[in-house]
């Protein structure tokens, strides 16, 4: 990859071919796939009606931009959103915590947002400045003023919520930062501080989000009434799309001018993306919990008690199985790949498996085996 900057540490082979839950490389050797992109083909790599939606739009029309009104965008609007709320379409991710930390800032008149060390957010300006990792922030400076940051589930981040926040923004499970899950006391603390001093709650559920835990949102578990949602990856299940959800009232500050992007709520993302939600049925969902069971009977009984594992923490199909220093993630990923399982990594040595929900209890417990098989 001659010309292209290398912002990526690549693994040496190219994966030219999807199929169900399984992909195929440039050498014509088959992988089982535990990372769905990074949370994205969460319906695998052929979905029937994802398939045909995308190809009917194909048909029709692939662009026309947002001076008009679009009927599909409206339909996966409304799968999206409850009674109380409005979408905003993007293209990505950090596009949709871009617009949600806009949003906040116009809508409450104040600057300053808190966020959390160990989180993630994007590599645009605003998400990258909202994002709690040096690392990704490092020769970037200088960043959008006002964040602070206070650490996951700990109660000093009670202290820093006064009137003077536009907002707080955290993931329920901080994903690239290893699977860490929030503490449900911890969060509903947070949610009542802010609803306590008119500060809005974003919830980033761009890796969390769309079945990826067993719910349609991963919060939708943890009891919490978010004032905006971020999404995108599994949304458009490789097709690129992010969404903006919030409440109605904050519609007075997204007027008209107030925000846009050329791509955002394109035809061809909206028919996949309308594709995954009718999919996400409420009978979908409860088997995603149903196999999760199964699986985390697995994680816990086989996998946790082994000597190179310290910990296995996760929620659903979000897991992150932590390796001894003596095991860097990045030799087990690729032994992994030697015996024909995809599968990635987080921040703190993690293995981080996101497989396709779609995927039956058999073909997880054989993944199981092989990583067992390894460690
Ligand atoms: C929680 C979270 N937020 C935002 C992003 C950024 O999304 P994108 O890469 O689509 O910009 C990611 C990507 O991994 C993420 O996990």
């Amino acid at each position: 990859m001659e010309h292209v900057f290398p912002t990526y540490a690549r693994f040496p082979f190219d994966l030219v071919e999807g199929k169900d839950i399984y992909l195929t490389d440039n050498n014509g050797k088959t992988y089982l796939d535990f990372t769905s992109g990074i949370g994205v083909c969460s319906f695998g790599y052929s979905n029937e009606i994802i398939q045909k939606n995308v190809q009917a739009q194909l048909q029709k029309v692939w662009h026309i931009s947002n001076l008009y009104e679009s009927q599909i965008q409206d339909d996966v609007a409304n799968l999206l959103c409850n009674d109380d709320q409005l979408a905003f379409f993007c293209n990505s991710g950090t596009e949709a915590n871009e617009a949600a930390f806009k949003l906040a800032r116009k809508y409450t008149g104040k600057s300053t947002v808190l966020a959390f060390n160990n989180g993630f957010h994007g590599r645009t300006y605003g998400s990258m400045s909202l994002t709690g990792n040096p690392d990704i922030r490092k020769g970037f400076d200088p960043l959008v003023p006002d964040v602070k940051f206070a650490d996951y589930n700990d109660n000093k981040a009670l202290e820093l919520i006064d009137n003077n926040l536009a907002a707080v923004i955290l993931e329920v499970i901080q994903g690239e930062g290893g699977v860490f899950v929030a503490d449900k006391k911890w969060l509903t603390d947070i949610q009542q501080a802010c609803h306590d001093n008119g500060v809005l709650l974003i919830i980033d559920e761009v890796q969390t989000g769309i079945g990826r835990t067993g719910s349609k949102f991963a919060f939708e578990q943890f009891g919490l009434k978010p004032d905006i949602i971020t999404s995108a990856k599994a949304l458009g299940n490789g097709m690129p799309i992010g969404a903006m959800i919030g409440n109605k009232k904050l519609a007075t500050a997204f007027g008209p001018g107030s925000h846009g992007t050329t791509f955002g709520g394109n035809k061809m993302s909206m028919a996949s993306a309308k594709g995954v939600l009718t999919q996400l049925t409420p009978e979908f969902l409860a088997s995603v919990q149903k196999k999760s069971e199964h699986l985390w009977a697995k994680l816990n009984s086989e996998i946790k008690p082994l000597d190179k594992v310290t910990d296995v923490t996760g929620l659903g199909f979000m897991i992150g199985i932590h390796l001894d220093e003596s095991l860097p993630v990045t030799d087990a990923i690729t032994k992994l790949h030697e015996k024909g399982l995809l599968t990635l990594s987080a921040k703190h040595n993690t293995l981080r498996l996101l497989p396709p929900l779609v995927m039956s209890e058999e073909k997880l417990d054989e993944g199981l085996e092989t990583i067992k098989s390894i460690l």
